[in-house]
C-alpha cells in the first residue's frame, strides 16, 4: 500500500486563492464544522453511555453558534483558502432547522459542501437537504449484524434504517454515498466481508477506519485497532483489489478499486499510516473554538471574536494569526505517552 504523509505531499495551491500557510508549510483547505455536540446514538467508541449520560452537561443552546455566525466564519475561512466544509457533531441532522445553514454556506461561491451522519434521521431529511443544496453525504455505518450495530451505537438502532437512509440519499442525488466503518478488533472485524459484498456494485463509496485514540473516555488501546494494511488484505483475498490514485496529493483515505469493476473503497489509516504531512484541515467546535489538529487539546475562541465588535478584516487576521503558528502532526508522533494525553471529544469537534 502506498505510504501516506511526509511533508512533501502537500496539496498543490490553486492560485485563485489565498493560502496561509502554517509552520510546515501547509495551507488550510478543508473545514470540519461541528454544528452540535449532541447525538441521538451512542457509540461505544465516541460517546460512551456511562459518561455521555443523564448528567452530562451538554452545550446550552446560548453557547452554540448560530447559523449567522457560522456563516460569517465560513466566508473568513474560505477567504482564507478553504475549498471544502463538512458538516458534522455530534449527530448534525438533530441540530433544529440544518437546512437553513446548508441554504446560507451554499451560496457561497466555489465550495464543496457535504455532510457526516449516522444516517438515522436521512429518510425524513434527505430530499430537504438536497433542496437546500447539499452536495453529498457521508453515512456511519460499523456493522451489518443487527446485535453487533445495535450494541456498538448502544441504542438499540436497527440496520436497517440506516440501509434506508442511505438509499433516501442516493434517491435524493446526494452522491455518490460514501460509507464510514469504524473497524474495532474482537468487536466488528467479522463485518469486512459483509460490508464489502454489500455495498460492492453498489455505486456507494466504503471507508474503513482505523480505530483512533480521540477523546479520553472510549479506553482505545493499541490492540483495539485493526490495520489497514489487514483490512485491505482481508478483502481483496474474496474481492481482488488494486490500488487507485489519489483524487489530490494529500487525501485522507487510500484508495482501491475492485478488479472485476464493482467500484472502489476507502480506507483510513490514521493510526498506522498518519497522514499529519498533507493535513490541510481545520476544526470548528460547535460553540465556535477553532482546533488546528483532530487530538489538540485546546481551542481558540473565534465565538468571542464574531460576537464582538469585530471587522471581519480583524477576523481574517485571528484564523490567520492561529492557522501561521500551527504545528502540529500528533499521529506522526504518536507513542503509547502521547495516546493517554487528555484530548476533545470526538462528539465535540466532529471527527
Ligand atoms: C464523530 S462522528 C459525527 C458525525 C455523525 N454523528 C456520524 O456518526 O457520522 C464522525 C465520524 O467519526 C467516526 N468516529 C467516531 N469516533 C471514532 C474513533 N474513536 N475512531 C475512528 N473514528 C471515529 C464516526 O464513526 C463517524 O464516521
Ligand atoms: S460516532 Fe456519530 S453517531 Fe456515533 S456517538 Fe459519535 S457522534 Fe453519535
Amino acid at each position: 500500500m502506498a505510504e501516506k504523509g511526509g511533508l512533501g505531499t502537500l496539496r498543490s495551491v490553486s492560485p485563485s486563492k489565498a493560502s496561509i500557510l502554517d509552520t510546515l508549510g501547509r495551507p488550510v483547505r478543508d473545514l470540519r464544522i461541528s454544528v452540535t455536540d449532541r447525538c441521538n446514538f451512542r457509540c461505544v467508541y465516541c460517546m460512551p453511555k456511562e459518561v455521555f449520560g443523564r448528567d452530562y452537561r451538554f452545550l446550552d443552546r446560548r453557547e452554540l453558534l448560530t447559523f449567522e455566525e457560522i456563516e460569517r466564519l465560513a466566508r473568513a475561512f474560505v477567504r482564507q483558502g478553504v475549498e471544502k466544509i463538512r458538516l458534522t457533531g455530534g449527530e448534525p441532522l438533530v441540530r433544529r432547522d440544518v437546512e437553513r445553514l446548508i441554504e446560507k454556506l451554499a451560496r457561497i461561491d466555489d465550495l464543496d459542501l457535504t455532510l457526516t451522519t449516522n444516517g438515522s434521521l436521512l429518510p425524513q431529511k434527505a430530499q430537504a437537504l438536497r433542496d437546500a443544496g447539499l452536495k453529498r453525504v457521508t453515512v456511519s455505518l460499523d456493522s451489518l449484524d443487527e446485535d453487533v450495530f445495535r450494541a456498538m451505537n448502544d441504542v438499540d438502532f436497527p440496520v436497517s434504517r440506516v440501509l434506508e437512509g442511505i438509499d433516501a440519499a442516493a434517491a435524493a442525488g446526494l452522491a455518490p454515498v460514501k460509507v464510514n466503518m469504524v473497524v474495532k478488533r474482537g468487536v466488528n472485524e467479522g463485518d469486512l466481508l459483509p460490508m464489502a459484498r454489500r455495498f460492492h456494485g453498489s455505486g456507494h463509496i466504503l471507508r474503513f477506519i482505523e480505530y483512533m485514540d480521540v477523546g479520553h473516555t472510549n479506553g482505545w488501546r493499541l490492540d483495539d485497532v485493526v490495520p489497514a494494511s489487514e483490512i485491505v488484505a482481508a478483502i481483496g483475498a474474496a474481492l481482488p483489489l488494486e490500488p487507485v490514485q489519489p483524487n489530490y496529493p494529500g487525501e485522507v483515505a487510500n484508495r482501491w478499486r475492485y478488479k472485476d469493476g464493482g467500484g472502489e473503497i476507502g480506507v483510513i489509516a490514521s493510526v498506522t499510516q498518519p497522514f499529519c504531512g498533507g493535513c490541510t484541515r481545520a476544526r470548528l467546535s460547535a460553540e465556535g473554538r477553532l482546533f488546528t489538529c483532530l487530538f489538540a487539546t485546546r481551542g481558540h475562541d473565534l465565538r468571542a471574536i464574531v460576537r464582538g465588535d469585530t471587522t471581519d478584516e480583524e477576523l481574517d487576521d485571528e484564523i490567520a494569526r492561529v492557522w501561521r503558528a500551527r504545528s502540529d502532526r500528533y499521529s506522526e508522533l504518536r507513542t503509547a505517552e502521547t495516546a493517554a494525553q487528555p484530548k476533545v471529544e470526538m462528539s465535540y469537534i466532529g471527527g
